[in-house]
């Protein structure tokens, strides 16, 4: 495996959690598990590297950083706390039980949103493989029915848009997701994950929200979300 090749395997571990889920046989299963779980947080309860300090004329440290260590390393101590406390059992007859149930799932989805988001950008564009552009282009029509799409979800949400493959049926779909823990389907696995809470842009953007919005599209990181499409179709 080539230096390339290795750092797309690596940054791929963000879909750990979803791709645990809808494996069929063991061998797949345990193959699968290795590339996809690598660094997350959920696996290892350490923060995941920053892939990049900074994207030229995109993001600069400035916004990357924060965002970075408040969000996205708060949510895995969030998450590791929940966790702990549920699975102390200390909870069960007490009135917080709920309410931590509630944060573990919004805090570990938030976890795996930030690092799909994190690692899925490249610092100069690449394209898609030919069974994911034929993919997209099945059920969109075109890739750029699909960005126009994918940008209409970014701009309309308050949280997230995610592309997600769903596992059962085999279909892509576009996702607004206003919190951390709603808007996809179960059984899907995300491909692509954008942040549009104002934490991610707004150093950079104020409110311009759209161009925002706008310049991640050549961002996306091709290499990996084909990778990650052809894992889980195959599997
Ligand atoms: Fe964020």
């Amino acid at each position: 495996m080539n230096t390339l090749s290795r750092r797309h395997f690596l940054a791929l571990s963000s879909i750990a959690t979803a791709s645990a889920l809808i494996l069929p046989n063991h061998s797949q299963a345990k193959g699968l598990k290795e590339i996809l779980s690598g660094q997350s947080g959920l696996v290892t309860g350490l923060p995941k590297p920053l892939r990049h300090q900074s994207i030229p004329n995109f993001l600069s440290a400035e916004q990357l950083t924060p965002h970075f260590n408040a969000h996205y390393k708060g949510a895995l101590r969030g998450y590791l706390a929940a966790d702990e406390k549920i699975q102390s059992g200390s909870l069960i007859a007490n009135g917080a039980y709920g309410a931590t149930q509630r944060a573990r799932a919004h805090k570990s989805n938030s976890v795996l949103l930030h690092e799909l988001y994190f690692f899925g950008m490249t610092l100069t564009s690449n394209t898609p493989s030919l069974n994911l552009r034929t993919a997209i282009e099945k059920r969109f029509g075109s890739m750029e029915k699909w960005a126009n799409d994918f940008q209409a979800c970014a701009t309309s949400a308050s949280g997230w848009a995610v592309l997600a493959l769903h596992t059962l049926n085999g279909k892509l779909y576009n996702v607004v997701c206003d919190k951390h823990a709603d808007g996809l389907p179960w059984m899907s696995t995300p491909l692509i994950a954008l942040d549009v809470y104002e934490h991610a842009y707004y150093v950079d953007y104020k409110n311009n929200k759209a161009d925002y919005i706008k310049k991640f599209m050549p961002h996306i990181d091709w290499n990996i979300v084909s990778r990650t499409y052809q894992l889980t179709i195959n599997s």
